[in-house]
């Protein structure tokens, strides 16, 4: 078995979601809305378990941790201070052919030859020539145009019949908008000189450049080594068509220059792009019945900001002292340019965030500890360290209030990308809010007596980014043999126990035997107080473990004759326990079962 690429690996996992009830897209039945994303049953476990799992460590675990739930809808006085109303945007560009828009950043550099077209202008005949040219046409035969029919595609038609009525020596042009601008000029000299009527004139003159319509758009194409020239012509004629000419005749610029790393012609069709203009992530919204300036609100693009302004009152309530943290989960919106790679970049999404406020001489240091509990955390949910990577954001990238940050990035097979961000912030956030409010958001420190504004480590991760971490790390294809013992491809999700959809899946050997039902029903309720299991009973008892592999059940349980004693009375009560990964199983009491799960999910 040859092993997938990463584009094929990632079409698998892709179609593995929608097919096993994962994530679908939203709104798919209406053709889907871009960068929003459904969770079915199983995903809905998943992001679940993963967001727990992230309470328990960060909140539950901790004594210096506790959490809140904010607000989605945000006051604009808090991202104006926060700095996201005037900043919080991404260079954009626009396909000057398509009009498709792009994150001017994300433009990879490319090299090649641009040609520029300073102008074009129309081949077709102008409405006054056509005119003409249908009264030169009847002139000469039956009337068969009159003038409200006249359309430009009739034109060839109209002209054709002048030739060969009058035996002129012009050849019919192909389709080329240049070669059939040469045959109406030419046609025009050629009536001007034989003229039967005043309508030779008229036609000459009307098709005249002066009469034709110029469009004035300088359009520039790339084209890439292996591409041919006249790609060129074509995406330039199409730009021009795209501003109103039937037939453009595109006007190049020498010369064809050669350029290196690029990133001015849209990756795709190679059409130049517009110039980067700033377009802000946020979604705005009207709050009440009024749509005016005084009702406008935001969809929170991160979970940060209401921690910051509720960092008093949790300050007052829970009683805490630095260094201490305020934990949120929750969905942020951003109206980002290109939502891509599957649910990576997508417009709703969810964060798992934490500020953990501190003394500003504890900021470096608790960076690091941040930096480090969160690969911890990445490892014990089944990510394996050596797909992990940690960038050190460099200084020029950094938000100006940033005395450090580091991406925590995964290996994806569309390649290396962050899942989380752990940031030091230092007393930013806390200090505009307390400036824009005008309400105190300092820190006393009862030993020092002394008021100041803590400085903040914020580890800020992305939930569907994660789980999609998760799926990614997770899918396998191996062997196992069928129901005859011939080996076949499995596909298998290898999550870890603790965040697995479904932790256990009980089987009855045989459906119809009833004391087996019954016995693996019995089971299921043992378990269900303790752990998400899932019973079936139908198909062969190969295929039903083949569908729990698929989804990365851990844990098989199967109810078989020896659990009723029949074959061996030492064996009742005993089943068999099949591990996913090894698929070995052993024979357990059941009795031993709820412990058995709980310590190996846990
Ligand atoms: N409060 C800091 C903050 O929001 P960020 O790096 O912009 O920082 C944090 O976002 C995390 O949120 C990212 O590391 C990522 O996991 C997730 N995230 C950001 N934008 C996202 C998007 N468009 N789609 C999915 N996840 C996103």
């Amino acid at each position: 078995m040859s092993a997938p690429t990463d584009a094929q690996r990632m079409e698998k996992i892709v179609s593995l979601c929608k097919r096993r009830g994962f994530i679908f897209q939203s709104s798919e039945i209406y053709g889907g809305l871009n960068g929003a994303w459904d969770y079915g049953p199983l995903g809905v476990e998943l992001k679940r378990n993963l967001k727990n799992y992230w309470w328990r460590v960060m909140v539950h675990e901790r004594d210096d941790v506790v959490g809140m739930d904010g607000a989605i809808l945000t006051h604009p006085a808090v991202l104006k201070a926060s700095g996201h109303v005037e900043g919080f945007s991404d260079p954009m560009v626009d396909c000057r052919l398509t009009g498709k828009r792009f994150r001017a950043d994300q433009i990879p550099q490319q090299s090649g030859t641009i040609f520029r077209y300073e102008f074009a202008r129309e081949a077709a005949p102008t409405d006054r020539a056509l005119e003409a040219l249908a009264h030169l046409a009847e002139t000469d035969a039956e009337p068969k145009f009159n003038k409200t029919r006249i359309a430009s595609s009739d034109a060839l038609d109209l002209a054709k019949r002048i030739v060969e009525r009058r035996k002129l020596s012009v050849s019919l042009p192909n389709a080329d908008p240049e070669a059939i601008e040469l045959f109406f000029s030419h046609l025009g000299d050629l009536l001007r000189q034989h003229p039967r009527s005043q309508w030779e004139e008229e036609f000459a003159s009307a098709y005249s450049v002066p009469q034709r319509t110029i469009c004035k758009d300088a359009f520039s194409v790339l084209v890439r080594p292996g591409e041919s020239e006249s790609k060129a012509k074509k995406t330039a004629r199409a730009f021009y068509q795209k501003r109103g000419l039937k037939l453009p005749v595109v006007v190049f610029l020498p010369p064809a220059d050669e350029v290196k790393k690029t990133q001015e012609f849209n990756p795709e069709n190679g059409a130049e792009l517009t110039s980067p203009r700033p377009f802000n992530l946020m979604f705005k919204t009207n709050v009440g019945a009024t749509e005016d300036d005084s009702s406008v609100a935001y969809l929170r693009p991160e979970t940060a900001q209401s921690i910051f302004v509720q960092f008093k009152n949790i300050l007052e309530v829970s009683r805490k002292k630095l260094p201490f943290g305020i934990a949120q989960i929750g969905k942020a919106f951003r109206n980002e340019i290109n939502p891509r790679n599957f649910t990576f970049r997508s417009r709703e999404f969810e964060q798992m965030e934490l500020e953990y406020f501190c003394r500003p001489e504890q900021g470096m240091e608790l960076l690091e500890y941040w930096k480090e509990e969160r690969l911890k955390f990445y490892e014990n949910i089944g990510i394996s360290r050596s797909k992990l990577y940690v960038l050190t954001v460099p200084n020029q990238e950094r938000a100006f209030y940033s005395k450090g940050t580091y991406d925590i990035e995964y290996e994806f097979p569309f390649g290396r990308q962050e899942l989380e961000g752990v940031a030091y912030r230092t007393d930013y956030d806390l200090s505009q809010h307390q400036k824009a409010s005008g309400k105190s958001l300092e820190y006393f420190d009862e030993e020092t007596k002394q008021k100041f504004i803590p400085h903040v480590v914020e580890p800020s991760a992305g939930v569907d980014r994660t789980v999609l971490a998760l799926i990614c790390e997770a899918y396998a294809e191996d062997e196992a043999p069928d129901e005859k013992g011939k080996m076949e491809t499995r596909i298998v999700l290898r999550f870890h126990p603790r965040i697995a959809p479904i932790k256990c899946a009980v089987f009855p050997l045989l459906k119809n035997k009833e004391p087996l039902v019954a016995k693996a029903k019995e089971i299921v309720d043992l378990l269900r107080p303790h752990v998400y299991v899932f019973y079936d009973e139908s198909g062969a008892i190969g295929r039903r473990y083949r569908r729990q592999d698929e989804i990365g059940t851990p844990f098989g349980v199967t109810v078989d004759f020896e659990t009723l004693g029949e074959k061996d009375a030492a064996l009742r009560d005993t089943v068999t326990l099949r591990e996913r990964d090894s698929m070995k199983q052993d024979r357990i009491a059941i009795k031993d079962l709820p412990s058995i799960l709980i310590s190996r999910i846990r």
